[in-house]
């Protein structure tokens, strides 16, 4: 499965000020959303183009215009995050939600939605923060390729070793794109050292919510 983990000063950066404890939700959604341009601007940049021929205010112009349909597949309720970084870059892509949520005590996901448009021959972008035993990614993606769809590409904030390992095994050829490769999962299968519970942090629902 071809892994990469972004690279670059920036998205260092903004993912040390996310993990931050102290960051309240209204920043957290700000620096969510700006590490989301760093991966989308990585897991698009194979993308097909075409020609087109247009006029600048001084001379006729050919450039590229993006060739290809693409679904971006927000993972209820933590992808909310990183969707408005997606449809700000892309006005014309469809959106499709899928609802998965982790048991408490399990760790096991289960889907509660499912509301897709039609993915085959289309580029499919699934949005989830984080990547933990791999779980929720593995029924997204399986759900996904049950509808028709080929080209599914993961964007993750982190990810952790045993989630990649996981998808790897079941999914060889899955492109994922994560800001971060931590070291591991706790025994309540958290992310170390993570950033904590992300749909909390963006939506500050956690027991520490401030009123
Ligand atoms: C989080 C996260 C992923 C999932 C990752 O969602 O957004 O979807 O956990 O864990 P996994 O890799 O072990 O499956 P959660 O179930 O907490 O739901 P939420 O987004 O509604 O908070
Ligand atoms: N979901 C989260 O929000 N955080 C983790 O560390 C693992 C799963």
């Amino acid at each position: 499965m071809p892994l990469t983990v972004l690279q670059h000063p920036l998205v260092d950066h903004w993912m040390t000020r996310l993990r931050d404890k102290r960051t309240e939700p209204a920043q957290f959604r700000v620096m969510c959303k700006r590490l989301t341009w760093f991966l989308l601007i990585e897991a698009t940049r194979d993308l097909p183009v075409e020609v087109v021929r247009i006029d600048t205010p001084l001379e006729p112009f050919e450039g590229n215009i993006l060739a290809s349909d693409i679904v971006v597949v927000p993972i209820l309720r933590a992808g909310l995050g990183m969707l408005e970084a997606v449809t700000d870059m892309l006005p014309h892509v469809s959106v499709g939600y899928v609802g998965l949520e982790r048991d408490h005590t399990t760790a096991e996901a289960r889907t509660y939605y499912c509301k897709l448009p039609p993915v085959a021959d289309r580029t499919v972008l699934v949005v989830d923060p984080m990547l933990a035993t791999g779980g929720s990614a593995e029924i997204a993606v399986d759900l996904l390729q049950r509808e028709g769809a080929t080209d599914v590409r993961l964007l993750a904030m982190v990810a952790a070793p045993e989630g990649v390992k996981r998808l790897q095994a079941r999914f060889p050829e899955l492109p994922v794109y994560t800001s971060a490769l931590d070291r591991e999962l706790n025994g309540q299968k958290y992310i170390i050292p993570g950033l904590g519970d992300f749909g909390d942090r963006l939506y500050g629902t956690g027991v520490a919510a401030r009123e």
